[in-house]
């Protein structure tokens, strides 16, 4: 089996649009810049949802034009098919949609019931697909609802099929409240590997109860090796409630090199950009590692 592990890095996302502060399209920009140049060459840059529900990500169509031309290895979400033309117009080259695997969530995250939320993404994913856009689905709340409690785990493989069979590239398999624990996780990638393959399924781990580490790995002796995680930690969800920041990227690139994989992540460069992230959330970020990193590498802030 292959020894590369590929991250793709949310913080730009997933991290952002929970900060109570609006960081303008030029410092995320750089943060992406900085991110890049450490290595990471798949990012969620961000999404392409109603500015009132998120204000954090009105300035998605300037970042995404603005590192355009090329935006291979760039993602950015979208709830709708307002949000797919809105991407494609921008030059997305990838596109994630979004499902909630129960009602509730459906609602509270993009107000339409489970059933709506499916036809939509497969509209979405079909459209993506039709002109050249890679596309992801995300499964939310894959193993617990802050809402309905834990899910179903029929309900998690048939939303999965559906958006196979949509044409999806990759289902991301999202524990969008820190919810899992390592043993079901692994038991629930087992059969997602066995029904469609490591290599189009991926995990999305939040560090509520210190577990998202413990569930990448259960994840990995899954077969799996696609990973999101979010640089110093950021993240959450407006709509879950006690939702913590997503798995650190710099815990999840530490664990995983030292456990032999190739990641492509360079730690000095990272660091500086934790630093930056820090500065511009006006914040202190970062994961369990980052300060042995710092002090690993002696790295001076990048600011
Ligand atoms: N991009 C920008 N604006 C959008 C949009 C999109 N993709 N889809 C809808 N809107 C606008 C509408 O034009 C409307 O604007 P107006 O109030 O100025 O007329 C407003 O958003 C509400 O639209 P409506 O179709 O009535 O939808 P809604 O109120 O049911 O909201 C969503 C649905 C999906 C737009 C909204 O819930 C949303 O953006 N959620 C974001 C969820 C999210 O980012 N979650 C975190 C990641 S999982
Ligand atoms: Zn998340």
């Amino acid at each position: 089996m292959s020894n590369k592990l590929l991250i793709n890095e949310v913080g730009p996302r997933d991290g952002l649009q929970n900060q109570p502060i609006l960081v303008s399209a030029e410092d995320k920009l750089k943060l992406i810049r900085l991110l890049q140049k450490a290595g990471l060459k798949s990012l969620e840059v961000g999404s392409f949802v109603s500015t009132k529900a998120v204000p954090q990500m009105a300035t998605t169509e300037e970042v995404l034009k603005s590192l355009g031309p090329s935006t291979r290895g760039l993602s950015v979400l979208i709830p709708n098919m307002r949000g797919f033309e809105r991407a494609k117009e921008a030059g997305a080259s990838e596109v994630s949609v979004v499902l909630s695997a129960t009602e509730t969530m459906n609602v509270k995250n993009i107000n339409m019931s489970l059933d709506k939320t499916v036809e939509v993404c497969e509209e979405a994913v079909r459209a993506a697909k039709a002109s050249g856009i890679r596309a992801k689905a995300y499964v939310a709340v894959a193993f617990e609802c802050p809402f309905e409690g834990p899910t179903s785990r029929d309900v998690l493989y048939r939303l999965t099929q559906h958006m196979f069979d949509a044409g999806a590239d990759e289902v991301v398999i999202a524990d969008t409240i820190g919810a899992a624990a390592p043993m079901q996780v692994r038991e629930v990638m087992t059969d997602l590997v066995a029904s469609h393959g490591a290599d189009l399924i991926s995990g999305h781990f939040h560090d509520t109860r210190g577990m998202a580490l413990a569930n990448c790995f259960a994840s990995i002796e899954a077969g799996i090796r696609r990973f999101d995680s979010s640089i110093g930690g950021m993240g959450g969800c407006p709509f879950t409630p006690n939702a913590a920041g997503n798995l650190a990227t710099e815990d999840l690139a530490l664990m995983a090199s030292q456990s032999g994989f190739d990641t492509g992540i360079h730690f000095p460069e990272l660091i500086k950009a934790i630093d930056f992230a820090s500065l511009v959330t006006q914040r202190e970020l970062g994961g369990r590692s980052a300060q042995w990193l710092k002090r690993r590498y002696q790295v001076k802030a990048a600011a």
